[in-house]
């Protein structure tokens, strides 16, 4: 049994970490700010269904270092998964002090804290495909450079791999980053692209498709995600970096026709130019997650999205009531 701090557990992937790791019986205690990024009623949801399974979730900012000395201290932390951070992309052109607060300042906070604790023996951290940047060799491997990111999101995330292996190297606590990538699923992100896809389709509205849909997209639903976290968790004692993918990227306009399928709907779709700072595609090498890992994603594109679309309908209802 571990006695596992989640950081940002209001959030989409923290919610199902948290909810796995308390069903195979870890003691699990989550840490949120509950930003109003995006909807907060949707991260009060999680954080209620997480306390009806006996998880508390504190309610404070990553760089209240007394808060975080507390729960360690008081929980007998062993295993540390860092989740929280300023995530997007588009958002960092707008509010790039919250990027820099959340996941530079942040991230050097928490790990000036678990430094002094001899109980912590991991720390397990969120990075991303977006550290890929302008690479054009695909699939993306956790062995190529990652010197070009096209937005300061993706930036911050490459310096939290910089940041954690000197940390790493001072203090020897073993750091494992996982670089995500397009996570789906149930309760999962308003601001990302399949939510509002399928929030825009039902309500008759258009979508806004960027680079006339000439984009690839490696969608990795949320249970996969999950099981890599957790074997990542289980495994590996050392510093290392690792892809989570499916290494099965998709096409954005095969990807919405899947969408349309599924809600016998068709999408009004309002062709864009490329947008700065995105990525026209992302495409993960999981040979080494699996090797070390045994990291092995399941979940088909329509499979996945089906659940996701089947639990935003309900969502969506329960609200309106
Ligand atoms: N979802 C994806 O596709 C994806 C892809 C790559 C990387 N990631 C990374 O995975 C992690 C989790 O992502 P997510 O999709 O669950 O995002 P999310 O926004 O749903 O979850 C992050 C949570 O952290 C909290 N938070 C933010 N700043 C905080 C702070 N300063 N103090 C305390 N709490 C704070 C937010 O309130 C939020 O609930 C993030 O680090 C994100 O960058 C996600």
């Amino acid at each position: 049994m571990k006695n596992v701090f989640v950081t940002g557990a209001a959030g989409f992937i923290g919610f199902h970490l948290c909810l796995h790791l308390k069903k195979r019986n870890d003691f699990v205690i989550g840490l949120d700010n509950f930003n109003s990024y995006y909807d907060v009623k949707l991260k009060n949801e999680r954080a209620k269904i997480l306390k009806e399974n006996n998880i508390e979730v504190i309610k404070a900012d990553i760089n209240d270092k007394k808060i975080l000395e507390k729960i360690i201290e008081e929980n007998n932390i062993s295993h540390i998964v860092h989740l929280a951070a300023q995530a997007g992309v588009r958002y960092s052109f707008e509010n790039p002090s919250t990027y820099v607060n959340s996941n530079l300042v942040g991230f050097v906070n928490l790990l000036e804290v678990l430094k002094k604790f001899k109980n912590v023996t991991k720390f397990i951290f969120a990075s991303s495909s977006s550290v890929y940047g302008l690479n054009t060799k695909t699939p993306y491997s956790p062995a190529d450079k990652t010197d070009n990111p096209t937005n300061l999101y993706g930036a911050t995330k490459k310096a939290n791999e910089a940041i954690a292996y000197a940390y790493h190297h001072l203090y020897k606590i073993p750091m494992i980053g996982l670089r995500y990538f397009t996570v789906y699923g149930p309760y999962g992100r308003p601001d990302m692209a399949y939510f509002k896809f399928t929030k825009n389709i039902l309500d008759g509205k258009e979508i806004e498709i960027f680079n006339n849909g000439d984009m690839l997209r490696d969608f990795t639903y949320i249970d996969d995600i999950i099981d890599g976290t957790i074997k990542a968790l289980d495994k590996i004692n050392t510093f290392e970096i690792f892809n989570l993918g499916n290494n099965s990227p998709i096409n954005l306009l095969d990807f919405i026709s899947i969408i349309e399928k599924k809600l016998n709907k068709k999408a009004l779709k309002k062709l864009l130019p490329f947008q700065k700072g995105e990525m026209q595609s992302t495409f993960a090498d999981i040979t080494t997650s699996k090797e070390k890992l045994d990291f092995q994603p399941t979940t088909k594109i329509e499979t996945g999205m089906d659940k996701f679309i089947d639990w935003y309908i309900s969502y969506e209802k329960a609200l309106s009531k």
